[in-house]
């Protein structure tokens, strides 16, 4: 297939599962595509290369790829029956993890492309042009991936901004060291011209993401010498970007908050006060079972810590009920961490049992109608909390970052520094801008405000 045709208009569709990552990732592949001619699709029917971006954390995540497989299969064979076509792909998680697996279980699958390996998606998509076979790309190359894709473009005042990816913890129930491969870190030089490069195009608020973002450590820049950097350094020295209002990063271990990173929220402004710090659990030994390399009293130590910096924090984590062992005195144990923490937000999860990793061939697996209790009273008490956090800040005047327009005419929908959704009247042109706001009522997901002026914002 000669350049000229392939840059006639074509059309892809991708549908993102799972994390942030991906999400991010989802932004860079159609970045990557768009200089080949594709425009996004709004339907998989209009598409002539969808993208399956996958998950592989918990069964339920993998098992819907192979069902949207199985309605893409129907489209892909309507269409060749119209003497069309429709290229699919299937990216991220359950592609590095499932490999050939997939194309064996799915044959309508044209590619299967792991997360490193997204720079070459232009490259496999005319050798399916050409052979017409699957291809598989499911190396580990990180930086030539970063090197590779096209300059990140901004939809809207907030972005998502990758500086570290995969994880060397080996929690035992968790795939992600499998699919997602070791810790890397992105150079400090390469972010900041990512971040520079974003809020040149009028973006506000930046969240650095990794599946380990606080177990970032790369060279200062260059020039500037000295000790490796971690996350606190790179926050400090991002919030030098005139323009840039907000920083915010996810996810963290407890194992690798260190204090350069606590004293970055005691002393940063631009770093957001909201802290996504995931436990999994309040037992000493479920959490040695799960090798989290953590006390619950460390845990519980470190949190006061890091509200001493900055007593105004949002705290939020997730949760695993019922991992292999847990008793009903362990599951206590979770439900007292959670009382003794307060969180303002929280994700909780049946634990699932994922092949090729340790939790799965542990004994005394939990019976599935225990979880679901487990799990009730667990979000019955994180609702509870979640709720009362919200309360807390009726009749408080909070500066909204106003990042999309909501579903009434003249309403837009922004976030306060605690990362809550609100809903406020405001023009059009607000868009992009923060704006001091009332908060004055709550609904389940989100904040009502109103807009005050800025004199009131002050008295
Ligand atoms: N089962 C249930 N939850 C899991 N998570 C990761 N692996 C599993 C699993 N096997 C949850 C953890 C993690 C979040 C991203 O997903 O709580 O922090
Ligand atoms: Fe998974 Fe644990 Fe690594 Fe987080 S730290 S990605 S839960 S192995």
């Amino acid at each position: 297939m000669t350049q000229e045709r392939q840059k006639q208009g074509k059309s892809v569709f991708i549908r993102t599962y799972g994390c942030q990552m991906n999400v991010y990732d989802s932004e860079r592949m159609a970045g990557l595509l768009k200089p080949l001619g594709y425009e996004a699709a709004a339907k998989p029917e209009d598409a002539d290369l969808v993208i399956l971006n996958t998950c592989h954390i918990r069964e339920k995540a993998a098992e819907k790829v192979y069902s949207e497989l199985g309605r893409l299969k129907k489209i892909k064979t309507a269409k060749q029956k119209n003497g069309g076509d429709m290229a699919i792909a299937v990216a991220g998680c359950v592609a590095q993890a499932e490999g050939a697996e997939i194309t064996a279980r799915a044959p309508q699958v044209d590619m299967v492309v792991g997360p490193q390996a997204y720079h070459r998606l232009p490259e496999m998509l005319a050798r399916t042009a050409r052979e017409r076979g699957d291809i598989l790309e499911t190396d580990f190359a990180v930086e030539e991936k970063f090197d590779r894709l096209a300059e990140h473009k901004a939809d809207g005042p907030t972005a998502f901004l990758t500086v570290q990816e995969g994880c060397d913890k080996f929690c035992t129930f968790c795939v992600v060291p499998y699919t997602r491969g070791p810790e890397v870190s992105r150079p400090t030089d390469a972010i900041a011209a990512e971040a520079r490069s974003l809020v040149v195009q009028g973006v506000k608020e930046i969240t650095l993401l990794g599946q380990n973002v606080n177990a970032w450590r790369a060279r200062p820049p260059v020039g500037v010498v000295g000790d490796a950097w971690g996350l606190g350094e790179l926050c400090r020295h991002l919030a030098k970007i005139d323009g840039l209002e907000r920083i915010r990063f996810t996810t963290s271990h407890p194992r690798d908050m260190d204090n350069g990173l606590i004293a970055a929220f005691a002393e940063e402004e631009k770093l957001m006060p909201y802290l996504h710090l995931p436990v999994q659990s309040g037992s000493d030994k479920i959490l040695k079972a799960m090798n989290r390399g953590h006390t619950a009293a460390a845990y519980i130590d470190q949190i006061a810590k890091i509200r001493a910096a900055r007593p105004d924090i949002a705290i939020s984590g997730d949760f695993i009920v019922g991992f292999p062992g847990e008793t009903a005195e362990d599951f206590e144990a979770t439900l007292a961490i959670v009382e003794e923490i307060n969180y303002a937000s929280a994700y909780s999860f049946k634990y699932s049992r994922r092949p090729g990793t340790p939790g799965a061939a542990m004994p005394k697996q939990v019976a599935e109608a225990e979880k679901d209790e487990r799990l009730a009273r667990l979000q019955a008490l994180l609702e509870a909390q979640r709720s009362d956090f919200n309360k807390a800040q009726m009749g408080r005047i909070l500066p909204v970052l106003l990042e999309k327009p909501g579903r009434h005419v003249g309403q837009l929908i922004g976030r306060s520094p605690y990362l809550q959704s609100v809903h406020v009247e405001a023009p059009l042109s607000m868009l992009g801008s923060i704006a001091p706001v009332r908060i004055v009522g709550q609904t389940p997901n989100a904040l009502a405000g109103e807009r005050v002026t800025k004199g009131e914002a002050a008295a």
